[in-house]
């Protein structure tokens, strides 16, 4: 695979013979002797890219400025001549005991004042002057030692940054705050009005009055902590950022760090981050926690193909079955790691990794699942692992190859972070519900959607849906209102539009950025109780969430029939310049939401990948273009407990067997298939 480019700097590329297979390797947990095994079973298994050194601090730096690399110059040896590829870890995501013990005020406080102390993981603040220091000094260390090294095909900073510590309160953090405030306002009287201080007499008069936001005996400011957010995320940015020009004065090898999108993760403000990465790398695990834990793994892979800006990115890590950290860890069933795998390469990804190589005997991810599991190779975990090694192997020409998608959803960490905030209509409602329904929906009629930033170029979608987009700057406003005005087909969902980048309403009637575009006017939002249904007047039902509202323009697609709003419109449509924009004031249910966005891709010319079901097949296409030819692999993942057929024809990659008219693919199984005949009609 090839990573992006940016236009402002060449950045090196991460290439890789094909998709990438891999993990997180801890090699310090082991004796040498394990190490010999470990390297033949990655053989055996196909394991071609490696991380480590990621918890490795303590073992390189035993004690203050002693440092010792044997260890890592064996274990980095022995990998290269077995051809196996290092992903290199900076080392510097977990401080070794002798640094807190000397430096405690690096450990991170927490917003009701608590100390957060060592015997875990990343207990270090992310603005404290110390820590960067020491950090600093190990990464210079480690780049300067193996900033050339053959073996070495990739730098791995950190670790999750901000996964424990995104927000810290400490004086070291407060003090940092009130730095990126001044930049960011100028002057106190300017943050006073960002922040509306004349509300509960909040006014500051000098910068050092200002606090993070700490646990309050009320509600706190909601323009201060959405701030606060943006200010970690940046913080945590800035530290990765060092690492990256440390690690660039002594190696030109691509740099990365991996992300978490997630659905329980939402401090870092990706859309700012990934600018900055050689790749884009992101770890992903299957919250079972949520309803949908599959449908969520699609979205994830979309978002994080939108951060790579449609470029390939490498998946640094995932589970063969069960974690250890949510509060009923579920082993996958046979075959799930496969499909999980393989819908991570339909969706973009050039390289499937996972964490981690071989199940730790002690410590507190003991009972998480790795690659080679307790229980040894004589496993049908092991047997799949080496099929997948096999499989990914068959699918190498398909790396480089690009998603086809021509709808994108807009999603904001912004909106996030502000939408769920304190004091809101409904806390019933959630934001990132909201994007997952439409996200869902989409699946389930077959579309395949990009992920993309309200200010993304939305010239190349032919539809765009804009789901609960609380915050929007003018920027971003214009942008999607003068899409649509270009003739684009938009579908915005309720409390979207509703205030500025300082979270100030907008007024007039809401959705006061969109009102225009959209035809309607909002007096009053009306939320329903969590198990109120209404029905609306053309069958379908709806909850949550309802609105006074008013067409000013827009044409009535229906209205509650029942409720506190009967009569009122809760869908329009609206004839905007040369587009279309549709609203929908409430929560429709899953068939409601389905039929609207099945009318509206119709209308807009979107041709589905897919067919329509519950979400138990998924159909991508991944695209090689270069002047000359174009190249289509269609991508089938089975979820049900039947075999399914798909219409297609050319080799199918998995079995090596011929298409000619349609492909089977049996219950539960993936199959790819190179194309014979271009589908140019999905073109984005
Ligand atoms: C994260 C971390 C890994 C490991 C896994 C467990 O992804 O990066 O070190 O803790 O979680 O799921």
């Amino acid at each position: 695979m090839t990573s992006r480019s940016t236009s402002t700097d060449e950045r090196p590329a991460f290439v890789h013979d094909g998709i990438a297979f891999g993990c997180d390797y801890n090699p310090e947990q082991w004796s040498r002797e394990v190490w010999q095994e470990d390297v033949v079973l990655m053989r055996e298994a196909g394991v071609d890219l490696v991380a480590i050194n990621i918890f490795g601090w303590s073992h390189i730096e035993p004690r203050d400025g002693v440092f010792d690399f044997e260890g890592l110059d064996a274990i980095i040896e022995l990998l290269h001549e077995n051809g196996i590829r290092v992903n290199l870890g900076t080392g510097t995501s977990s401080t070794p005991p002798w640094l807190t013990t000397k430096h405690p005020e690096i450990l991170p406080i927490m917003a009701d004042g608590t100390t957060r102390y060592p015997g875990g993981r990343q207990a270090w603040c992310p603005s404290s002057p110390v820590f960067r220091e020491r950090a600093l000094l190990l990464v210079d260390k480690v780049a300067e030692r193996y900033g050339s090294h053959p073996a070495v095909a990739l730098w791995h900073v950190s670790n999750e940054l901000g996964c424990h510590n995104a927000l810290c309160y400490n004086e070291e953090s407060a003090e940092a705050f009130r730095r990126w405030l001044e930049r960011r306002y100028t002057t106190i009287d300017a943050l006073n009005a960002a922040w509306g201080t004349s509300f509960w007499s909040q006014r500051y008069g000098t910068w050092d009055e200002i606090l993070p936001p700490m646990l309050t005996v009320s509600t706190s400011n909601p323009s201060q902590v959405v701030d606060f957010h943006r200010f970690s995320s940046d913080e945590l940015l800035d530290y990765y950022r060092a690492e990256y020009a440390v690690l660039r004065r002594h190696s030109s090898i691509p740099i990365t760090t991996n992300f978490m999108v997630t659905a329980h993760i939402k401090n870092l403000d990706y859309w700012s981050w990934a600018p900055e990465m050689d790749v884009i790398a992101n770890d992903h695990y299957l919250d079972n926690r949520l309803e949908d834990p599959t449908a969520e793994l699609s979205f994830s892979d979309d978002l994080t193909r939108g951060l790579a800006q449609g470029a390939p990115w490498i998946l640094m890590e995932h589970s063969t079955s069960a974690v250890n950290w949510q509060p009923l860890n579920l082993a996958k069933q046979p075959g799930e790691m496969t499909r999980n795998s393989l819908t991570h390469v339909a969706r973009g990804a050039d390289g499937v990794c996972f964490f981690q190589w071989r199940a730790s005997l002690q410590g507190s991810e003991k009972f998480h699942s790795a690659l080679l599991p307790h229980a040894g190779t004589n496993t049908d975990l092991w047997r799949e692992v080496v099929e997948l090694g096999a499989t990914l192997d068959r699918l190498d020409e398909v790396a480089g190859s690009r998603v086809v998608a021509d709808v994108a959803i807009l999603f904001s960490w912004d909106s996030w972070w502000s939408a769920d905030g304190e004091s809101r209509p409904s806390k019933s409602v959630d934001y990132l519900q909201q994007v997952h329904a439409a996200h869902g929906a989409l699946r389930d009629l077959g579309i395949t959607t990009d992920v993309v930033a309200p200010g993304a170029d939305l010239s190349g979608y032919r539809m765009v849906i804009v789901p609960g987009l609380y915050m929007v700057t003018d920027v971003e406003a214009t942008n999607i209102n003068d899409y649509v005005a270009a003739g684009g087909s938009a579908l915005v969902t309720f409390f979207s539009g509703i205030v500025d980048e300082d979270d100030r309403v907008r007024t007039g009637g809401y959705p006061g950025a969109f009102r225009e575009m959209l035809g309607v006017s909002v007096d009053e939002f009306v939320p329903l109780a969590p198990t109120d249904q209404v029905s609306l007047d053309d069958g379908s039902s709806a909850g949550l969430w309802a609105e006074r509202l008013r067409s000013t323009g827009a044409d009535v697609i229906a209205r509650y029939a029942d409720g506190p709003l009967v009569g009122v419109p809760a869908v329009t449509r609206h004839d905007y310049q040369s587009g279309v924009a549709r609203y929908v004031a409430t929560v429709l249910d899953r068939d409601g939401l389905k039929a609207l966005l099945r009318s509206m891709a119709a209308e807009a010319g979107v041709t589905p990948t897919g067919p329509e079901t519950d979400g138990s097949v998924e159909v991508i296409r991944r695209r090689a273009q270069s002047q000359q030819t174009t190249q289509d692999y269609l991508f089938v993942i089975n979820h049900s407990v039947d075999d399914i057929t798909v219409a297609t024809s050319g080799i199918e990659l998995v079995t090596g067997e011929g298409v000619e008219t349609r492909v089977t693919v049996p219950a539960g199984a993936v199959r790819v298939v190179k194309e014979r005949e271009t589908k140019m009609e999905n073109a984005a």
